[in-house]
């Protein structure tokens, strides 16, 4: 399997949050540092190992701090052949929970943009993973034009409602867990993504369902692979397992099948339930012996109240239904006696038991179906889903004793249902929850969707060429790039010829509307950027996705309704009409004549405490736009998000509304037809006065720069450019 055009696939992974790393993952250390993190790791390596993924990166968040493992604050790390954890700098290098990450996600997706210049490939899949991760994937799948897959692990709308339910209060659930932001997030991956992957059927039914954009087209259940390598069928003799003697010691007849369960000694987990089971079966007792490995203990006295309680129960019921003699239920074991444990059973055709009150996955279902081990398990999502596809046993409803007991029964009571349930689910455990196949299903699905696209061309995910460009030119609209159709024709010609690492850009004082009417009057085609509204804009691509980073970062001390109040009733100003307003621009027609010098109006606003940058041009245009706005801004901005020197930018402009993108490090053009507004631009660094009117100029500029050659700035030495990428 190949992308759209015929390159093996590479694919960007984002996890956010937690520790990690490669190896020795320090799962459970803190709350951030759990499941999905395994997940993320072991997906990655997976996704790698198949020969048509050329590369898998796993981005997540770079932490220098003494407080956790120098690991962390590695940039990348190679994890397998073609797989790599890449660490990005996000906010304060120390390490910080997820919920206060949220200020800092913007700049973990720019940092994610730079990391795509430097492989110099646009992702073919973005896989973002929880509600941090879904903010970041969105934001960069509709900047590179790439497809989106989220999966969110676990959603904010359900835990916002379990804590409800268990009496918090709005206000403090909001303060702890920002859940809202959690929530607003989770929504914009949904509307976003391609494909939402879940684990199970009853994720996607109870609480992906909770959102506003679920879509149940658009979502998949693949559950998560398992690594199976640990767990086989038996061989050899049972004595020679080493936890055997351990548990041997409790039972007066070893060799009877073992009815295994194997929990933390939690409540919910139901251990009560399955001793009454158990201890009221008089039948199930002569055939099979119970062991039941509830965690660690040493002495249940010191222990926190609820294992406690737990196993001060089984204690108890043990003692009430004299089990002495049938029940194992041992003080320790190692994480390594776990795939001992279920061979141990399988070995004397016993059965595992899961009698949780609740179960979601249900993992250790699928460790002893790959152990040969069939299964009794309690009626709920993760096991529904294990049982339709592996066929191993039975469900039952973990309140009623009388029917577990029962269920129990069946399963060690005819040699040849046992045969058949503990083959199904030998098959079934590889067959549907090794990574392996997850990796198929994931795959296909991922084939699917590419070559939907590429067939309809109906989700117009076109990749933006912006990472891979190593030069762009920014061209004014009116009187620049149009004016003239056979220089345009020229030069649209020229930067086709240069070949796909030239990008185009247009920086227009126009709103996107009228913009794009006036590109389809000269049969323009869409260029790479597009800078709107004298620069409270900005669009990327075919598909025209509006930088909304942009908007934010320019909204610093704008204040509309205030400015258009200051001005209003002074003389020589009259509002333009409102197409031209924009919530980033103020533009007024000016008569010079009558109107204050700028000077002044500009020390009218500031007496008032306003702010705005206020740019004169075409003799008779005044704009009022943020202070952090404007054509020049946006360039510059453009430049530190997508990577490239201000030597590699050319720009070209006619009048006043160009003359801040002209200055500074770019390359400077100013066309032949120019205004006289910007002839004070005469003399200074970089700024080539052409003699060509238009596009004739623009052309001009290129070879006065060589700029699709080696570029080189007449009269300055050769340098190497400066890298400006951190500026912004
Ligand atoms: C365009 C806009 C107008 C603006 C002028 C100068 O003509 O439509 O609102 O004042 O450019 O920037």
């Amino acid at each position: 399997m190949t992308n759209d055009q015929g390159d093996k696939l590479y694919i960007q992974l984002i996890s956010v949050h937690g520790l990690i790393r490669g190896h020795n993952l320090e799962l459970g250390r803190d709350a951030d540092t759990g499941g999905q993190v395994k997940y993320v790791v072991e997906l990655a390596r997976a996704l790698a190992e198949h020969p048509e993924v050329e590369r898998v990166d796993l981005l997540t968040r770079q932490v220098i701090d003494p407080k956790v493992d120098a690991d962390y604050a590695e940039p990348i790390e190679r994890i397998g052949n073609h797989a790599y954890i890449v660490r990005l700098p996000c906010g304060p290098r120390r390490y910080l929970r997820k919920e206060v990450l949220w200020p800092h996600l913007d700049s973990f997706a720019d940092q994610a943009l730079k990391h795509v210049r430097e492989v110099g490939r646009v992702p073919d899949i973005i896989h973002s993973h929880y509600a941090d991760a879904g903010y970041v994937g969105a934001r960069l799948a509709g900047l590179l034009g790439a497809p989106l897959i989220h999966t969110g692990h676990s959603l904010g709308r359900e835990k916002r409602r379990r804590l409800e339910d268990r009496g918090a209060k709005p206000h403090n659930i909001e303060k702890q867990y920002n859940i809202s932001q959690r929530i607003e997030a989770e929504e914009w991956a949904m509307d976003s993504a391609i494909l939402v992957i879940a684990s199970t059927t009853q994720e996607v039914e109870e609480q992906y369902s909770l959102y506003d954009n679920y879509h149940p087209k658009r979502m998949r259940v693949i559950p998560p692979g398992t690594d199976l390598s640990r767990f086989r069928p038996p061989r050899g003799r049972i004595t020679d397992i080493p936890i055997y003697k351990e548990i041997a010691r409790f039972l007066r007849q070893p060799r009877k099948p073992m009815i295994l369960a194997l929990s933390r000694a939690d409540e919910r987990k139901n251990i009560g339930t399955l001793i009454r089971a158990y201890g009221e079966n008089q039948h199930l007792q002569e055939l099979a012996n119970l062991v039941v490995v509830a965690g660690n203990r040493d002495d249940i006295a010191h222990m926190n109240a609820g294992p406690r309680k737990v196993l001060n129960d089984l204690l108890l019921q043990i003692d009430r239904y004299d089990l002495y003699g049938r029940v194992a239920y041992p003080k320790h074991h190692a994480s390594s006696d776990v795939p001992d444990l279920y061979q141990m059973a399988a070995h004397t055709r016993g059965v595992f038991v899961n009698p949780a009150l609740t179960e979601p996955f249900g993992l250790t279902l699928i460790e002893a179906a790959a152990s040969h081990l069939p299964v009794v398990a309690t009626e709920d999502g993760g096991p529904r889903d294990i049982q339709a596809h592996c066929k191993n046993g039975i469900l039952v409803d973990p309140l009623d004793a009388d029917g577990m007991g029962e269920a129990l029964l069946q399963a060690v009571s005819d040699g040849r249902r046992w045969r058949r349930w503990a083959d199904a689910g030998l098959k079934g455990a590889y067959r549907y929850y090794s990574w392996g196949s997850h990796v198929e299903s994931y795959l296909k699905e991922v084939h699917r969707l590419l070559g939907k696209r590429h067939r309809k061309r109906m989700i117009q995910t076109a990749k933006s060429r912006l990472p891979t460009i190593d030069r762009l030119v920014v061209c004014g609209l009116d009187d620049t790039l149009l004016g003239d159709r056979r220089g345009l024709n020229r030069l649209l010609e020229r930067l086709h010829e240069a070949g796909p690492h030239v990008g185009l850009g247009i920086a227009t004082g126009r709103s996107l509307h009228s913009a794009l009417q006036t590109l389809k009057a000269w049969s323009v085609p869409l260029p790479d950027l597009l800078i709107t509204s004298v620069g409270a804009e900005i669009y990327y691509g075919r598909q025209l996705v509006r930088d909304t980073g942009w908007d934010r970062h320019i909204d610093y001390r704008w204040e509309p309704e205030r400015l258009r109040k200051a001005l209003k009733g002074v003389p020589g100003l009259r509002l333009q009409p409102k197409t031209n307003q924009h919530p980033h621009k103020i533009s007024y027609y000016i008569n010079a004549d009558r109107a204050p010098k700028i000077r002044e109006l500009v020390r009218h606003m500031r007496s008032q405490d306003l702010h705005a940058k206020v740019v004169f041009s075409h003799g008779s245009n005044l704009d009022l736009l943020p202070i952090r706005a404007c054509k020049g801004q946006a360039v510059r901005y453009l430049g530190a998000k997508w990577g490239l020197w201000p030597e590699h930018m050319l720009v070209a402009g006619d009048s006043g509304n160009d003359l801040e993108m002209l200055r500074g490090n770019t390359l400077g053009v100013v066309v032949g037809n120019h205004h006289p507004e910007i002839r004070r631009l005469k003399g200074e660094p970089r700024i080539y006065f052409a003699e060509g009117r238009h596009a004739w100029g623009i052309l001009e500029g290129i070879d006065h720069y060589d700029f699709l050659g080696t570029i080189h700035i007449p009269g300055e030495a050769e340098t190497e450019p400066e890298n400006e990428l951190d500026e912004a």
